[in-house]
């Protein structure tokens, strides 16, 4: 991998660069900027090379079709403001853009593209698309190590048709990465969490080999709720999941892996509405499963303990109401409390998680702070991440 870092005749290069502002929104307002801020020092090193900046990024899953609550305007904003630079918000359809409508004075060094993934080629991994894109710059960086698992025209296509680099806080995630999973020391558990089950689900399978705990917390858990026979209501799920969860369990004994999901949980009628701690037989079909109950906690509690090493990535029940942010607040408070007696190794990766440890002013006393969510979990499957692999 060739780090654009070592580079130094980035002068009026155009660079087209890639990078994750996939940042939580709530309306336009960022709930935590933590992605926009980890690569400032990327762009503040290409404008000190006088390097002409295309920014291509995703927010949240528009699935090819334009959403105006998904424009990338927000962020704009926000870097526009730490960067004290003009930054122009580009909305014109990629395949009309021509160079004119770029830099079309000597002030504007930097230019954003709108949502990448308003265009379906995006997720198809669309060559013309790719080649479309590659026509606007010269050189292209890829600074989005947390997207680097998707298989997307910005991020492995377009490395067919440009001198390709890898950007700053890419070289940084990898290195840590690295040297992290070549130093592990067991017991190592693993705690997986968050929203995006279908992204998450299949990966813990070949995880159990390298592992001695899974802790499946999370919307990922009602699927093994639901498979030990109990209604889970309104609560979110992933379709077909019996066969894969079969395996998890089947492969977790011949590994000798321990596999530990909810107890007990907290439920609500929604996801404004009043927490109720219930057992895990006792959810009517009007609830859905939102957090963690306090048996949960111990038992989670009593793992970290045993354990020498934590990986964290997503967490344990809808964080963003205080209401059902009491799982993931004491998993984070037993992770903290041990790191800090120096009992254990924690790494934590993942939008949300990072978001909730910012809320909680932790992020210092975690010993690796990852960007990364899925792309975290598929390098610890020991997976070549496609995005990396072309840049390789
Ligand atoms: C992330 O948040 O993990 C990245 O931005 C990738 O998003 P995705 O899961 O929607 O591909």
């Amino acid at each position: 991998m060739k780090s654009i870092k070592k580079e130094n005749n980035l002068n009026n290069k155009k660079i087209l660069l890639r990078l994750d502002l996939n940042v939580p929104l709530l309306g336009d307002k960022i709930t935590d900027t933590t992605r926009i801020d980890k690569i400032l020092p990327t762009l503040n090193f290409l404008i000190s090379q006088n390097a002409k900046i295309i920014i291509i990024s995703h927010v949240g899953r528009p699935k090819g079709k334009v959403i105006n609550d998904l424009s990338l305007r927000p962020i704009c904003k926000d870097l526009e403001m730490k960067l004290s630079q003009n930054i122009k918000l580009i909305s014109k359809d990629v395949k009309e853009i021509v160079h004119k409508d770029l830099f079309d004075n000597d002030d504007g060094k930097i230019i954003m593209l709108e949502n990448i993934r308003f265009y379906p080629e995006e997720e198809e991994n669309n060559q013309e698309f790719a080649k479309q894109l590659a026509n606007l710059a010269d050189i292209y960086v890829n600074d989005a190590f947390s997207c680097s698992h998707r298989s997307h025209a910005s991020i492995d296509k377009i490395t067919n048709f440009l001198p390709c680099y890898s950007g700053l806080q890419l070289d940084l995630e990898v290195n840590a990465l690295k040297k992290i999973t070549s130093e592990i020391k067991k017991p190592i558990t693993c705690i997986i969490g968050g929203s995006k089950v279908s992204t998450k689900i299949n990966i813990i399978k070949n995880l159990i080999p390298k592992f001695d705990n899974i802790i499946i917390v999370g919307g990922m858990a009602n699927n093994i709720i639901k498979y030990m026979g109990n209604n889970i209501g309104k609560s979110l799920q992933e379709e077909n999941s019996e066969l894969i969860i079969e395996e998890i369990f089947s492969l977790s004994k011949t590994m000798n892996c321990k596999i530990t999901y909810p107890e007990d949980i907290v439920v609500g009628k929604d996801l404004n509405g009043n927490p109720q701690i219930k057992e895990l037989s006792e959810v009517s079909s009007d609830e859905m499963i939102l957090d963690i109950g306090p048996k949960t906690i111990k038992v989670i509690s009593n793992i970290i303990d045993e354990s020498n090493t934590i990986l964290w990535n997503g967490p344990a029940g809808y964080f963003e109401n205080p209401s059902f942010a009491n799982g993931s607040i004491e998993i984070a408070k037993k992770i903290v409390e041990n790191n800090k007696s120096n009992k254990i190794y924690s790494v934590v990766g993942g939008g949300d998680t990072v978001s909730l440890l910012n809320s909680l002013n932790s992020i210092e006393d975690f010993n690796f702070v990852s960007t990364a969510g899925g792309a975290f979990l598929e390098y610890l499957e020991g997976k070549e991440l496609p995005g990396i692999k072309v840049l390789n």
